[in-house]
């Protein structure tokens, strides 16, 4: 309607229209300046071990299947059937080495390609394309410890999309020898908002913490006590990052921000004695030794002092990294990884993969899938109080003189790299800011204004 980007990301007030919330013709440039041109996550290869193996999964509002060929490669192509546009596939989840229209019965093999036809003779009858011309749409595929991005860009190598968040990203993703297991299939619902409030709080918004989740704390539900969280913060403390491409961290420092569950000095300890000390999620004493040989030395002393604990990848990744050792000092806590994946402008399907590191035994496992539930699942402490707000800020998106409201990013310090510090990207160190927030937005300015 004449409106451009710039009417609605106010770039010298650090502000952005309510608008965008609740806008058709935007999200359809959304969907091919961004869900079309950036990676996406779709899941982990240990959902989809064997031969044969599929799932099916959205690149926003495109439904392609995952699945793997005989020779163990895996390949992402769109659910669409070239004859007349049906779903080939309409199972979510199963093993098939060849998938089967059930309209007129094309057939197409794991990597995608066309097999053929039933009275072949007729259906290809006058056919202008040769066999090998037939076949399902494919998405180029990464797999990134185990993750599976795909994306429909010839053109993004995915080291480019990563940028620097690697060095920190990692540590988390890249640290054991056999890598993460997914630990069963994602959850699944829907929430009537759009995309993008959910996305930008996963450009770590850390403010939300101390507010939203306040009964959290004050219940005892996360550790600690409001006194303690809340007031004092102790886990607001660290060094938020962002990177160019959008993907955004919060680092904190471990022996302030998990005073709550044990009361550790790291100092004059060494990294490998403040790992045993503090293990991460997932990391028992057994597997300490797997980060020095995965990981440099300088991301092992990262992950084992200021770990990567919250953020997201752009456009539609959450990270949770949650600590809460046992009770017997054993590592748990959890790992999840949320995509809010666009179902139109005003509905997002928020999807939970759960993960665990493969080689840690069976009851931190089971522990990690619990703590994960409990926390950010889709029924989960966390994410209900988010659930409630974000269609909150949809409905108020409607509005004529709420359409007239702008998001405002005032907690902008400016980056600043702490003495020391060894990984790339933006910095700011201290309290929570917003300025993880406004770099989100800035990613988002910059895919939506390229040509
Ligand atoms: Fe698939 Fe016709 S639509 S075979």
């Amino acid at each position: 309607d004449g409106t451009t980007i710039d009417d609605l990301i106010d770039r010298d007030m650090n502000e952005v229209s309510l608008r965008v919330m609740n806008d058709k013709e935007l999200y359809e440039v959304e969907m091919e300046r961004i869900f079309a041109r950036t990676w996406l996550l779709l899941g982990h290869e240990t959902e989809i071990p064997k031969a044969g193996d599929y799932v099916m999964r959205d690149m926003a509002e495109d439904n392609v299947i995952v699945s793997r060929d005989r020779s163990g490669e895996i390949h992402v192509m769109l659910n669409v059937c070239p004859h007349r546009g049906m779903k080939v596939c309409t199972a979510e989840a199963g093993n098939a080495h060849a998938h089967r229209c059930i309209y007129h019965g094309w057939a197409f093999r794991a990597d995608g390609s066309f097999i053929g036809a039933p009275i072949e003779k007729e259906q290809m009858h006058g056919n202008k394309r040769g066999k090998d011309e037939l076949g399902l749409k494919k998405a180029k595929v990464h797999l990134y410890g185990g993750l599976i991005f795909a994306t429909w860009n010839e053109d993004l190598p995915f080291e480019e999309y990563l940028g620097d968040a690697k060095f920190y990203l990692d540590q988390l993703f890249c640290r054991t020898d056999s890598g993460l297991e997914m630990l069963g299939p994602p959850q699944r619902f829907v929430l009537p908002c759009n995309w993008k409030i959910p996305g930008e709080q996963s450009g770590s918004d850390g403010f939300h913490t101390l507010t939203l989740h306040r009964s959290l704390m004050e219940g005892g539900i996360m550790g600690g006590t409001a006194e303690s969280i809340y007031d004092t913060a102790p886990g607001m403390y660290g060094v938020d990052l962002s990177v160019p491409q959008g993907h955004t961290l919060r680092c904190l420092e471990a022996a302030q921000t998990f005073k709550m569950f044990a009361d550790v000095s790291f100092e004059g300890k060494s990294v490998e004695e403040c790992l045993h000390l503090l293990p991460p999620p997932g990391i028992t004493k057994d597997l300490i030794p797997q980060l020095f040989k995965n990981l440099s030395e300088d991301q092992v002393k990262q992950l084992a002092t200021i770990p990567p604990q919250v953020g997201g990848m752009f456009p539609n990744i959450l990270i949770a990294f949650i600590f809460a050792p046992r009770a017997d000092g054993g590592a748990s806590g959890a790992l999840s990884l949320h995509t809010y994946v666009p179902k139109g402008p005003d509905r997002v399907e928020f999807v939970n993969f759960i993960f665990a590191e493969k080689d840690a035994p069976e009851d931190v496992k089971r522990d990690m899938l619990q703590n994960a539930i409990w926390s950010t699942g889709t029924s989960g402490t966390i994410e209900q109080d988010d659930a409630d707000t974000w269609p909150q800020i949809m409905r108020n998106s409607r509005g004529h003189m709420s359409k007239t409201i702008t998001l405002k990013y005032q907690a902008l310090h400016g980056h600043e790299r702490p003495e020391g510090w060894v990984g790339g990207g933006d910095l700011y160190p201290g309290f929570t800011k917003d300025d993880t927030q406004w770099a989100w937005w800035m990613a988002y300015y910059d895919l939506m204004t390229r040509a």
